[in-house]
């Protein structure tokens, strides 16, 4: 099977972790790096994390990159009351023996792109996309390289859920996201619109936990933490786990319907900052820059993370 070749790009964060964990679990997919950001914790602690959850799955060998510690232009926002002080609250953890490799994501992604052939990796940003940003601006040679983005970010249908306007990974930095956007490769999206759509319930997480796996075990308890604030916030039987969409997506396509559309990143407005104001019925007839998504099969997109996870 030829693999295709993913960086994952992130904020762990107790989704991230497990968007990591079915990418490692899946061999259709090939993890070439993972470049850490500031996000839902500061950079110190979201790299950590990524090194834990390689750790977890046994995977060692994977290069672990760090990266931006803030945004390209706003003050640092982080999502503690989501994911708790440590970003990846819940189990307890040791320490990682294994270490960061020494470059600079930005520096890595800019090399690794360069040497590579045209369209021939894809990125999966699921934090604020700053490291990305980052690297188009310092070398805009890098898009060419580059099949696809499929980022989980935004929300049309749905709002936001940092402000009524802005998803968080686009709030935290609007201007790497403008960057993005404008960069003419072709996107995915996985905005709320669709997260919001696959719920995960108590009792899924429960047949998690009756793996017995270290990863069975440290995922169920990573995802109860995770789901005490959207059950209270939202109200509903089950809450929405953003991440694992994109490498989903990857997978499975067919899992997934969406819409080419034309997205725009707002970076003025105090009060709508982060809005991915989105031409769902193409009024302003521009040519679409985003495959927009916002249906998924709920029922194929559990049984695949547990199929996968329990592999690990
Ligand atoms: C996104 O924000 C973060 O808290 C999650 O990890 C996810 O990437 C959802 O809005
Ligand atoms: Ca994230």
């Amino acid at each position: 099977m030829e693999q295709k070749k993913i960086i994952i790009d992130t904020d762990p964060g107790h989704d991230d972790a497990i968007a990591i964990l079915l990418a490692l679990a899946s061999p259709e997919l090939e993890v070439i790096g993972i470049t850490c950001v500031a996000g839902n914790a500061p950079l110190h602690l979201t790299e950590v994390n990524a090194l834990r959850i390689c750790e977890l799955a046994g995977r060692k060998d994977v290069k672990v990159f760090s990266g931006c510690d803030r945004p390209m232009v706003r003050k640092l926002v982080t999502a503690e009351e989501v994911h708790g002080e440590t970003g990846l609250d819940g189990p307890d953890w040791e320490e990682p023996n294994m270490e960061l490799q020494p470059q600079h994501a930005v520096d890595w992604l800019v090399e690794t792109l360069l040497d590579a052939e045209d369209q021939s990796i894809t990125i999966c940003p699921v934090g604020p996309l700053t490291n990305l940003g980052m690297a188009l601006v310092r070398e805009p040679a890098i898009a060419s390289k580059i099949q696809a983005i499929v980022t989980m970010g935004g929300g049309y249908f749905v709002g936001g859920n940092v402000t009524p306007a802005a998803e968080f990974n686009i709030f935290v930095d609007p201007h790497a996201a403008d960057v993005v956007y404008r960069s003419g490769i072709p996107i995915v999206a996985m905005p709320l619109d669709v997260t919001h759509k696959a719920l995960m319930t108590k009792e899924w997480i429960n047949t998690l936990s009756e793996l017995g796996t270290e990863v069975g075990i440290k995922s169920a308890q990573m995802l109860t933490f995770y789901n005490r604030f959207d059950l209270a916030r939202y109200g509903m039987a089950g809450s929405p786990v953003h991440d694992p969409a994109t490498i989903a997506y990857l997978i499975e396509p067919d899992l997934y319907t969406g819409k080419d559309v034309y997205v725009e990143i707002e970076t003025r407005s105090n009060l709508t900052m982060g809005m991915t104001v989105v031409d769902y019925w193409g009024a302003r007839r521009k040519d679409p820059n985003c495959h927009w998504v916002s249906e998924v099969d709920d029922a194929g997109f559990f049984r695949l993370m547990y199929d996968r996870l329990a592999t690990l």
